[in-house]
């Protein structure tokens, strides 16, 4: 009969190898590549240098990934007879961007590699991270070693990424079903201090809230009219290239743009920390680290499963 200690001997032993075979490490690459993640900086860089909302697209396309099936690639797939891209789902069409970025990555990395042995789920992480970095807001270790997946779902993309109309119950209903909690909630939606968002998405509030400010109404209105003019643009916050509290000073003074936005301060359980947030910078960026890593662990593909593409937009024969 086994004794306690020999149990205890093989659930430890057992843990430690489940641990590390199927968890991310921020070590991945290192014996590998050691080259892909510097390479993977400069074109990040490069490209934010180039034109500033880059830099907020990279990072919505992490988010946009992670939140349908896992942070598997999945969103970086095109349509064929085989795959019905999330590239089309309503939140993504005409709206998501980077994906050339992304590819010019893939290309490089697998250049200086050797060969194709980073996923492109690996990519949109770090990219993310590196995007913020490059517009001034925190650094943290992505965790790697996710693969790629084989499939793609339009539907699901659909269904589960959160609409700007939603109310709190909503977003943290959407974000609990991720595994993410109320901070991990306020803390991400803090990605929208970087970034441009389209009239149709914010026309709705900027005309009919009462949850707004009226002076910040008009101005929106101005570019926003009630009919036409679907895209154009606005931004997040008033310093949409700048990873900084702007995003919750805004949320303070009845300033959010979307609806989902201004969600998060509305007399309800989250406006105590959007009020820490707007005030200290240190803990918005610790916790959006905490929770961009959080996010990054989203049911990734490890081990056997899935991938390594050797084109983001194609599964491998
Ligand atoms: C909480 C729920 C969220 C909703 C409802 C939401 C919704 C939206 C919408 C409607 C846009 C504008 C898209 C367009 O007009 O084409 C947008 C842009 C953006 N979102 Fe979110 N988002 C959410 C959370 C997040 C999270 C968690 C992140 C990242 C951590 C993020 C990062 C961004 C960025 C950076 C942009 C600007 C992209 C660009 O300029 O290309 N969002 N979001």
């Amino acid at each position: 009969m086994a004794s306690p200690t020999n149990f205890l001997l093989h659930t430890f032993v057992w843990l430690v190898l489940a641990t590390t075979a199927f968890s991310l490490s921020p070590k991945f690459y290192d014996q590998v590549c050691p080259q892909a993640l510097p390479a993977i900086k400069k074109i990040v860089h490069a490209a934010v240098h180039r034109e500033r909302r880059m830099g907020a697209s990279l990072l919505r396309l992490h988010f946009h990934d992670c939140f349908v099936n896992g942070c598997d690639g999945s969103l970086l797939l095109d349509s064929t007879s085989t795959i019905d891209s999330e590239k089309n789902a309503r939140p993504n069409v005409n709206s998501t961007r980077g994906f050339e970025v992304i590819d010019q990555i893939k290309a490089e990395v697998d250049k200086v590699c050797g060969r194709p042995v980073v996923s492109c789920a690996d990519i949109l992480a770090v990219a993310a991270r590196d995007s913020v970095v490059a517009l001034g807001g925190p650094s943290w270790k992505v965790r790697l070693g996710r693969r790629d997946s084989t499939t793609a779902s339009k539907n699901l993309a659909n269904s589960v990424l959160p609409s700007p109309f939603m109310d709190l119950p909503a977003l943290i209903n959407n974000f609990k079903n991720q595994g993410l909690n109320q901070r991990d909630l306020v803390a991400l939606s803090g990605g929208h201090t970087i970034g441009l968002a389209q009239c149709f998405t914010f026309r709705n509030r900027t005309y009919n809230a009462t949850n707004i400010d009226p002076a910040f109404a008009k101005e929106r209105r101005a570019t926003c009219p009630r009919d036409g003019g679907n895209t154009n643009l606005a931004p997040l916050d008033p310093t949409p290239a700048r990873f900084d509290t702007s995003y919750f000073k805004n949320l303070v003074k009845k300033r959010g743009l979307l609806i989902s936005d201004q969600a998060l301060f509305n007399g309800g359980s989250t406006d105590d920390l959007v009020k820490t947030y707007s005030s200290n910078p240190e803990v918005f960026w610790n916790d959006f680290s905490k929770s961009m890593i959080k996010m990054g662990n989203i049911k990734p593909l490890t081990g056997k499963q899935g991938q390594i593409r050797v084109n983001c937009r194609k599964v491998n024969w």
